[in-house]
């Protein structure tokens, strides 16, 4: 199997030079970003952002992410920068915020899914940092699981779903903000949230003025965000959200139909069948975000049938949280 594990702060840096190496040459290279795994490779380069399709079994009217290591990289990728942009980029890079503008004629038609807008974003993970500066490119990279799966946030997820398919992972641990990164489309007056995650509409007003919110779009249609895609993200298991005040009476009755039974909760139950998979979460949004997809990995391993979720709080801070939970479980 082709992992490798790196130290997340200090890096070998002979690893990084390989995987830098292997990029250039075309091949696939998954690693960490601070919000989950990607499936790298080389943007600039229409084959190897092929390989990508392939390995992930992607739609090729989803775009794909460029990653770039700062602001001035990201402006060679695209056509137009503006107030919008600068802001955002101020406040939030390094970091899980990705931009949309007007794409530069370079990047390639399968990058961007023939949009004339491109996805960039700088990411703070030293391990995707210490890639993007040896490699000297811009790294196209989705999320390193296949399509419609579970994003993955250890090297162990992308090795057990794409395994050989990938040249080289590069194994750093758990990422630490855990869902993927807000993306909002910059390229008009009125920015647009495309995909909430960890970073709240409050903050990203508190650059920019007030924002609008896209809605869910239609499957197949308007794929403005194909992370809209409405089942997407889902596990294995089939999940199912409940109030609080009625996990304990579902997760009996799941039990009692003789199902494998997972619950994902942020109330502890007085009392659980000890051969429920019970993973526990406290009520706070980056903590929820940092285990929810490792915690719906272990109910696939785990063989669960079934997941019982116990509804998030209301509340902004909880936007991503409650996005990822709710396309889990469609
Ligand atoms: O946190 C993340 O963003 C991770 C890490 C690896 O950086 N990447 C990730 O990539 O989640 P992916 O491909 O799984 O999701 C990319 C999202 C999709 O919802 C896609 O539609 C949107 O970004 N996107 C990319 N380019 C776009 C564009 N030009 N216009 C609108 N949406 C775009
Ligand atoms: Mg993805």
């Amino acid at each position: 199997m082709p992992l490798v594990h790196v130290d997340p702060f200090e890096p070998d840096p002979a690893v990084i030079e390989r995987a830098a190496e292997l990029l250039r040459a075309g091949r696939l290279v998954a690693f960490p970003t601070e919000t989950v795994y990607g499936l790298g490779a080389n943007a600039l380069d229409p084959e190897a952002v092929a390989r990508i399709y392939e390995a992930k079994g992607r739609p090729s009217y989803n775009p794909l992410i460029v990653h770039v290591s700062d602001a001035a990289a990201a402006r060679s990728v695209v056509r137009e920068w503006n107030d919008r942009a600068e802001g955002l980029a101020t406040a939030f890079w390094p970091g899980p915020i990705t931009l949309v503008l007007p794409k530069r004629a370079e990047v390639p038609d399968a990058v961007t899914a023939g949009l004339d807008t491109v996805g960039v974003r700088v990411p703070s993970h030293p391990v995707a940092r210490a890639l993007l500066l040896a490699a000297g490119i811009p790294i196209a990279a989705p999320s390193a699981n296949p399509s419609m799966m579970v994003s993955p946030t250890l090297g162990a997820h992308v090795e057990g779903s794409l395994g050989e398919r990938v040249d080289l992972i590069i194994d750093a641990g758990p990422t630490p903000v855990g869902i993927e990164s807000t993306v909002i489309d910059v390229s008009h007056a009125m920015p647009t949230l495309l995909r909430p995650g960890t970073i709240t509409v409050p903050e990203i007003e508190a650059v920019v003025g007030p924002i609008a919110i896209a809605s869910g779009a239609a499957e197949g249609v308007a794929r403005a965000s194909p992370g809209m895609m409405e089942r997407h993200y889902a596990p294995r298991a089939r999940l199912v959200v409940v109030e609080p005040a009625d996990v304990e009476r579902v997760l009996a009755d799941e039990r009692a139909a003789g199902r494998r039974v997972g619950a994902l909760l942020i109330s502890a139950p007085t009392a659980i069948d000890r051969s429920i998979i019970l993973v526990l979460v406290p009520a706070d949004p980056a903590v929820y975000a940092q285990r929810l997809y490792s915690a719906l990995h272990a109910f696939d391993e785990a063989g669960c049938e079934v997941v019982v979720v116990e509804r998030v709080p209301e509340g902004v801070e909880w936007l991503g949280v409650r996005d990822r939970v709710g396309r889990a479980g469609r």
